[in-house]
């Protein structure tokens, strides 16, 4: 070792797979902080840089001497410390990092955050950073089951946060169930795997359709069905969050846009065919996931159709005509993208599915059986099988975002290695290990 050089630093792995990824852990104040130190530890083998971020109420569970000890540097704690400011500013910080993970995330954590304040570092960090927020939440069972937490919750996953576990298991309260923070090397494998797969689309333009159309009978009355949008929505972002530039066009749905993913709203299936057409030829995957309306009324009336005194109430027939089959017209495309559709059946799913994607020439059908409760429309959950040339993979039951991730996986394994991204400077090649 010559002279002033330092010695190498025993607890990073300069060649992990986490090398030079740089992560700000914020610690707020339950009593899991105490794995805290564990989860830097481990991040850090794995060639991290952490920078720790502790709220007030985290100090009377861990010190900030066993968090510098481990994460290589000072911990910052107060939004007004002159001297951490000077070294590097909130908004400096906030750039730097690449991911913003809270462990443990307490129930007043959740509700400051998902309230978008900024009244302290770590609440003020979370606003002011552009890097994806893993929240991983602990609190005692009540309290996580308590209808404000998952109202919180909904407002944050909505806003784009990811959400780690919480755990089900003894808890230090002595009661048992949901709320143990996920343990420190389960987590890190989930970062491990959040940075991994924020790779499989680098570079790709994807564009997804989703949520229902609306077809006018009159002014007041339309044709519809029963999507909320969620399943496209939870795909959209999927896609964005593996490094897509991703466009959205949405029917009538009250879902927020997803953060980062351009979103055009539409409302009947011709505006949706303009919309998808005009884009196409600069898309290297589409995914239809909307539920389109086959068909629409020949002749929408101008005015609202009202009832004629004396006349039947029953007999009266509405004629229809076909609307654009989108997703045909996207196969057919000369500039092809990689074609996914989805099918919403109510029997005989997968031997229906497997017809589907031949006729309509795709290259991927996700098939959802939309009679069974609790999954296919509107539900929080669906159930999905994969089928492609030549496999067939089926998914169990899960939230409609954690399926939305997998048919991206799967997405990314299937995409022809010949396919030249539409964005080639942003493209970096797809890395499964
Ligand atoms: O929105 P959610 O409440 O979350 O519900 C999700 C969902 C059930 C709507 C979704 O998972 C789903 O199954 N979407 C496809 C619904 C559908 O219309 O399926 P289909 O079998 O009728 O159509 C097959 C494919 O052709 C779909 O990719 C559809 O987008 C596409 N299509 C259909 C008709 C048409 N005129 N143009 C199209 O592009």
């Amino acid at each position: 070792m010559t002279r002033g050089s330092h010695p190498p630093d025993p607890l990073q792995s300069p060649a992990g797979p986490l090398a030079h990824r740089r992560i700000i852990v914020g610690v707020s104040g339950g009593i899991a902080a105490y794995k805290a130190p564990v989860l830097v530890r481990r991040l850090r083998e794995q060639g991290a840089d952490v920078q720790v971020v502790t709220t007030r109420g985290a100090e009377h569970f861990v010190t900030h001497t066993s968090l510098q000890a481990v994460s290589g540097r000072p911990v910052r704690s107060d939004l007004w410390d002159e001297r951490a400011e000077a070294a590097m500013g909130h908004i400096e910080l906030a750039r730097w990092a690449e991911l913003l993970l809270v462990a443990p995330a307490t129930a007043d954590l959740l509700s400051r955050l998902a309230a978008g304040r900024a009244d302290d570092l770590l609440c003020t960090l979370r606003l002011a950073t552009r890097a994806p927020v893993l929240l991983a939440p602990a609190m005692n069972v009540a309290m996580w089951e308590h209808p404000a937490t998952r109202r919180n919750l909904e407002r944050l996953q909505a806003d784009g946060c990811l959400i780690a576990g919480p755990d089900q298991g003894p808890m230090a309260c002595g009661e048992y169930g949901p709320g143990r923070m996920v343990e420190p090397e389960a987590l890190a494998e989930t970062v491990l795997d959040h940075f991994r797969a924020g790779e499989w689309l680098r570079g790709r333009r994807v564009l997804v359709t989703a949520g229902p159309t609306q077809e006018a009978i009159d002014p007041v009355r339309y044709i519809s069905n029963r999507s909320s949008g969620k399943q496209g929505y939870a795909l959209a972002a999927a896609a964005q969050r593996s490094g897509a530039e991703v466009t959205l066009i949405s029917g009538p749905v009250s879902l927020p846009p997803p953060p980062g993913v351009t979103t055009v709203a539409v409302t009947t299936a011709r505006e949706m065919h303009d919309a998808v057409m005009a884009r196409v030829g600069e898309s290297d995957i589409f995914i239809g996931v909307a539920a389109v309306a086959d068909f629409r009324p020949a002749s929408p009336a101008e005015q609202k159709i009202k009832k004629e005194p004396g006349a039947a109430t029953s007999g009266r027939t509405l004629e229809l005509v076909e609307n654009p089959d989108i997703i045909a017209a996207v196969a057919a495309h000369p500039r092809r993208p990689f074609v996914v559709g989805f099918a919403a059946e109510t029997h005989d799913a997968l031997a229906h599915a497997r017809e589907k994607r031949q006729r309509k020439n795709l290259d991927l059908i996700v098939v959802n059986d939309v009679s069974q409760p609790g999954i296919g429309f509107d539900s929080d959950d669906n159930r999905v099988a994969l089928i492609w040339d030549g496999g067939e993979r089926e998914l169990a039951q899960a939230g409609k975002d954690v399926l939305a991730r997998e048919i991206i996986a799967t997405i990314a394994e299937r995409l022809p290695s010949g396919l030249a991204p539409a964005n080639p400077q942003g493209a970096k090649g797809i890395t499964f290990s």
